[in-house]
């Protein structure tokens, strides 16, 4: 139920009541282009959606809105300044999607959204078509009903999804245009829809691909097998000795930067309410695992990882062929926390994989793309008008929590541009954010665009007794 704070609110809110086909209708339409950023045949789509956005915020009420060119995918970028007194709030998020593949364990194609048992179901509901939409709808409600009380920019990016690439250039290109006091972005989770979060913090990510080279062609197994090296066990092996019995990474300076977080923060971030049996029931395994003399919660906020995200090579087609294999390959990424650096820890990776390649193979080491970690201070006025709004619309205050994934851009809104972002994402971790059915819950589709014009109001108010 809506608790309206004031007079003004309670006409966003009833606006927001009355259009909630049409809202819901237009997420449907949004979610029908298929705008995946990282594979060159969705080009046109994922253009299409760039359009989409910007016609839908100009429909709403914003100015100037525009498809910015980059070197890649354009940036849809549109604003309303109502008095240049006000604070003004940046809101960020993105149109682009990942691929849908595997194709075949969706229950409904990924492009037809499906509404059922009170989800949306398609490739990108929740990250971030439907986040994201929230904030276009929560300023046509505020439009409409005279309520905006700040000034507002939007920036829509389509290559969070690849690296955000154009998006450094385009902050340093674009610091009038985009000058702020805070930046807001939906596209995170929290802990329960009876228990609202805020995250306070985004692991970094280093990410390299692998090539070991043993023989210059296949081999016949039973031949050469025993003699020469087989590209594809001496991978495993080198993958198995990245970590040790404790779970901890081996790879020589790489916890050196690694920010301690003080036993009471400790304390205070395990008190969050997480059922872990709840947990493993949903993904189906008897236990978890990781770093010894850390919480689940801890492992998956506070503390570095490592994981395989694919491996292949040698013979994988139906049937068995003898082969010994030339080539394997890896992708392997690491999440990183406050402090360590992406490029260091690429590098730290690079030097310690060929060292610890066998004579008998030839390893290669090729960096993709990376982002810096961020940590939000809870201090801020935006910040507790965030917590505020949650507290408005959740009835209940907000926890801050940190989070798990990354979104590089929140570290390069703070070097390049000096701003803070706020996390008020209204996802949640089943979700299913990059795996087949995804999926976005219209309870929280709704909640986040009764909760934006709350951060506006109370953002506004905090601002004018600062
Ligand atoms: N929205 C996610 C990040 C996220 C999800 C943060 C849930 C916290 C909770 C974002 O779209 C994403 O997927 N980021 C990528 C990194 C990017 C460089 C490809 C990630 O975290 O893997
Ligand atoms: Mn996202
Ligand atoms: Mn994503």
């Amino acid at each position: 139920m809506i608790t309206p704070s004031s007079t003004q609110t309670h006409a966003t809110a009833e606006y927001i009541e009355k259009n909630k086909d049409q809202f819901l209708n237009e997420l449907v339409e949004l979610l029908k282009i298929p705008s995946v950023s990282t594979d060159a045949a969705y080009k046109k789509d994922v253009i299409r959606a760039a359009e989409f956005i910007k016609e839908r915020l100009q429909e709403a009420g914003a100015d100037n809105a525009e498809v910015c060119e980059t070197g890649g995918y354009p940036i849809v970028y549109a604003e309303k300044i109502i008095d240049p007194a006000l604070p003004t709030v940046l809101v960020y998020g993105h149109y682009d999607v990942q691929p849908a593949d595997p194709l075949e364990l969706w229950h409904s194609p990924p492009f037809e959204p499906v509404i059922k048992d009170g989800l949306i179901i398609a490739r990108g509901a929740a990250d971030d078509k439907g986040q994201m939409y929230m904030h276009v709808k929560a300023f046509e409600a505020m439009m409409r009903t005279n309520t905006l009380s700040c000034n507002v920019k939007f920036m829509i990016e389509g290559e969070e999804e690849t690296g955000s690439d154009s998006l450094g250039p385009f902050l340093e290109k674009n610091r009038d245009k985009l000058a702020a006091d805070v930046v807001l972005v939906s596209d995170t989770a929290m802990l329960s829809n009876e228990d609202p979060s805020l995250t306070v913090g985004l692991r970094g990510l280093s990410y390299v691909e692998v090539e070991v080279t043993g023989p210059n062609r296949d081999l016949h197994s039973g031949i050469y097998g025993g003699a020469v090296a087989n590209p594809i066990n001496v991978l495993c092996e080198m993958i198995a000795s990245l970590k040790d019995d404790k779970g901890r990474i081996t790879i020589p300076g790489f916890y050196d930067n690694v920010a301690v977080v003080s036993p009471e923060e400790r304390e205070a971030m395990n008190k969050a309410p997480f059922d872990l049996e709840a947990y493993k029931a949903d993904l189906e395994i008897d236990d978890v695992q990781g770093e010894e003399g850390y919480t689940t919660l801890e492992r998956t906020s506070i503390r570095p990882t490592l994981d395989v995200n694919g491996i292949w090579g040698g013979y994988t087609q139906p049937g068995a062929k003898t082969v010994l294999p030339s080539k394997a390959y890896a992708k392997i990424s690491m999440r990183l926390v406050p402090n360590q650096s992406s490029d260091e820890i690429t590098e730290c990776f690079q030097k310690h994989f060929e060292s610890i390649a066998p004579s008998h193979v030839k390893v290669k080491v090729t960096p993709h793309h990376g982002g810096e970690p961020a940590v939000t201070p809870i201090d801020s006025p935006a910040f507790q008008a965030a917590s505020m709004a949650m507290m408005d619309s959740f009835g209940k205050e907000p926890i801050p929590m940190r989070g798990g994934g990354s979104i590089p851009i929140v570290a390069l809104f703070e070097s390049i541009l000096g701003l803070k972002t706020i996390l008020m994402g209204f996802g949640l971790d089943s979700n299913k954010i990059h795996s087949p059915n995804e999926n976005y819950g219209i309870f929280n589709y709704f909640k986040g665009i009764e909760t934006i014009p709350l951060f506006f109001k109370h953002f506004a108010e905090i601002s004018k007794e600062a």
